[in-house]
């Protein structure tokens, strides 16, 4: 029978049921690498049903791939359609002990959906967000909890990027922290913990990185597939800065510039105008046909 006891001997065999908020491209990936990997059942909640059609849609697409790859097989790929199932309201989520929440990375709507999810979920249910900058420790404050709260960051996208982030916030009890690490350990991931601080590690190095490849298209010094080219060739990123940016969506780097900027008050962190202007035009990225690129 599967085990879930890790290397470091923390046992999540009661870790049953796993519960997913947004049904976005993180949610998804969320979702389908917590029923493929760890082979858990999954419940995935959006408040538009239309959104977890998509959903179920897309990974239906992904299992296929995998099945056509030999990566999978066809009956495994039929299990994982099995464990994964959808719910449109917050009370869909109530039996379940883990929530990874993936919705839009705005902190009145995170507030609003932990608060529920304190009414919600069991006592001993571990509280996770996947937020990519905003704080863990606010998040919790807006429960009764917050020792069960938790950052678990997933980079995108999430079947393929091996790395977690795993934050705790001021108040979150070490053995839901030793858990989270064991339970993104059994979805396959690489976990490394970092303090609650604006950015964690990943975003704090990626998105000034992203915001300065900006400056220098806004000074007009090199064209975006100069910049692009200059990076990926001469120094091995699968990516230029900029088709990231559209690949990550300008909307998130730019908010999460903000919250580098704004919780630091460091100046460096200054948002690229240029960046602000594109993100004002609606020009999201990838996600909807243009950013700096059009697709
Ligand atoms: N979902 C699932 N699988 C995907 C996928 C997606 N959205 N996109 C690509 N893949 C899979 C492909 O199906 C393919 O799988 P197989 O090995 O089974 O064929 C594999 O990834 C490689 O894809 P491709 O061959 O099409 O393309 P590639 O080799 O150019 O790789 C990439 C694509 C993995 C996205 C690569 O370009 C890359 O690593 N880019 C950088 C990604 C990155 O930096 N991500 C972090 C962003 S920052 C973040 O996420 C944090 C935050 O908070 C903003």
């Amino acid at each position: 029978t599967r085990s879930m006891t890790t290397s470091a001997k923390v046992n999540i065999d009661h870790i049953k049921r796993v519960g997913v908020i947004g049904s976005g491209q993180m949610g998804l990936g969320i979702a389908y690498v917590a029923a493929n990997v760890t082979q858990l059942p999954v419940v995935l909640m959006d408040i538009s049903k239309e959104q977890t059609d998509r959903g179920i849609a897309f990974m239906n697409k992904l299992l296929e791939k995998d099945v056509a790859k030999n990566k999978i097989t066809a009956e495994h790929a039929n299990k994982v359609r099995e464990l994964i199932t959808t719910t449109n309201h917050m009370d869909g989520l109530a039996q379940t002990d883990v929530v990874i929440e993936a919705a839009s990375e705005n902190l009145d709507i995170k507030k609003a959906i932990f608060r529920d999810l304190d009414k919600i979920c069991h006592a001993e249910a571990i509280l996770a967000t996947n937020t990519s900058s905003i704080s863990i420790t606010k998040i919790a404050a807006a429960t009764s909890r917050p020792e069960k709260v938790i950052g678990m960051h997933f980079m995108n996208p999430v079947p393929v990027m091996k790395l977690v982030e795993v934050i705790p916030g001021l108040a979150t009890d070490n053995k839901v922290l030793q858990e989270t690490k064991a339970l993104a350990t059994a979805m396959g991931k690489t976990c490394t913990q970092v303090t609650d601080i604006p950015g964690f590690v990943a975003n704090r190095l990626l998105m000034p990185y992203i915001n300065e490849a900006f400056m220098v298209l806004e000074g007009q010094f090199a064209t975006a597939e100069d910049i692009d080219t200059t990076m990926k060739l001469g120094t091995n990123m699968p990516m230029g800065p900029l088709v990231l940016a559209d690949f990550i969506g300008l909307d998130t780097c730019l908010a999460i510039m903000k919250v580098l900027y704004e919780n630091t008050g460091d100046s460096k962190y200054r948002p690229c105008v240029l960046l602000q202007k594109y993100v004002d035009a609606g020009w999201h990225g990838k996600k909807n046909g243009r950013g700096v690129y059009t697709y």
